[in-house]
């Protein structure tokens, strides 16, 4: 497939294709390799990290493509130990240098630290980088309403994207309607449950079946029927190409709803942003 994809558009005049790709935890050779791979069948959002120390090959990657530059959405986002603000546009502008570009297209806060408690001053830092045009559009990842509520009313500017984390046994249905209510796009990290089984649960083998399809894909599609971002890591030209197919998958209302029902209480994975701390 090298079909051009849909896009999903919000705030800031952000439009972001509705699937990209996630790169954790590729470095080096298999990043670079993985993310032109990528590029090569159709994808064109890639989320990367300072911490992810892949920011070097994916820009390789990126430079090696042969696409334009102006049509790749490249993301990167800001470690818990740089949100002092002069600590934090060193970091943006660390990342920028390491891509070998002159900007990011998109840069996000990785986890709000509400112990430290200083993500406000991150992000007006992140929104000085902006205004300095190191980065086009400002984002955060692992938020939950109450961190976003004080972004709001501590500077008046919402982000343009929450990356969070989301799958069929973790939908994050509230926060996600947030968002909606608010023209935030929600990015889903760990889409496919982060090779946890999700996609050898038998409700999405039966409607994987039933659409000649694979788990994976159905998986996706949910998350694009959701009006959700997925970002799907694979070190594997098939299954990018088999995640990419989710466009072309249509989930009836009965699939959705059956889909809906592998939601649990405990279908986090990974920390709860309330305590978690990353550094
Ligand atoms: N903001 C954050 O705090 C945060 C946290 C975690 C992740 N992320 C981002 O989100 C991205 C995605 O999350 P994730 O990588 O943790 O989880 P994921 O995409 O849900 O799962 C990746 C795992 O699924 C396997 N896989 C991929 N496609 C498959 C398919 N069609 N069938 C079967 N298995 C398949 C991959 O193996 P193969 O590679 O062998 O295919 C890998 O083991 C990350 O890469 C990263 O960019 C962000």
């Amino acid at each position: 497939m090298n079909q051009q994809l849909p896009t999903i558009s919000g705030l800031d005049g952000i439009d972001l294709p509705v699937i990209g790709f996630g790169t954790y935890p590729m470095k080096g050779g298999t990043a670079r390799e993985a993310v032109g791979a990528a590029l090569q069948i159709g994808y064109r959002l890639i989320d990367s990290a300072y911490n992810y120390e892949n920011e070097g090959s994916v820009g390789k990657a990126i430079r090696e493509s042969g696409i334009p530059r102006d049509e790749i959405v490249l993301c990167s986002k800001l470690p818990g130990r740089h949100h002092e603000r002069a600590d934090a546009l060193l970091a943006v502008e660390e990342s920028v240098h390491r891509t070998g570009g002159d900007h990011i297209d998109l840069y996000l806060i990785h986890w709000p630290n509400p112990a430290t408690d200083r993500f406000v001053e991150a992000w007006q830092a992140l929104i000085e980088a902006r205004k300095r045009g190191w980065v086009r559009h400002i984002g955060v990842s692992n938020f939950e309403r109450t961190h976003l509520e004080r972004l709001l009313k501590e500077t008046g500017v919402l982000p343009a994207v929450n990356q969070i984390e989301v799958h069929p046994r973790f939908p994050q249905a509230d926060l996600h309607q947030y968002h909606q209510d608010h023209g935030i796009i929600t990015e889903a990290w760990g889409p496919l449950g982060r090779g946890t089984g999700l996609l050898d649960n038998p409700v999405l083998c039966d409607i994987a079946d039933r659409h000649g399809t694979t788990s994976g894909a159905v998986a996706l599609a949910w998350h694009l029927q959701r009006g959700v971002l997925p970002l799907p890591k694979s070190s594997s030209k098939e299954r990018q190409a088999e995640n990419l197919g989710a466009v072309d998958v249509n989930l009836t209302l009965e699939d959705m709803e059956q889909i809906g029902t592998l939601a649990s209480r405990e279908g986090r994975l990974g920390g709860d942003p309330m305590i978690h701390e990353e550094f």
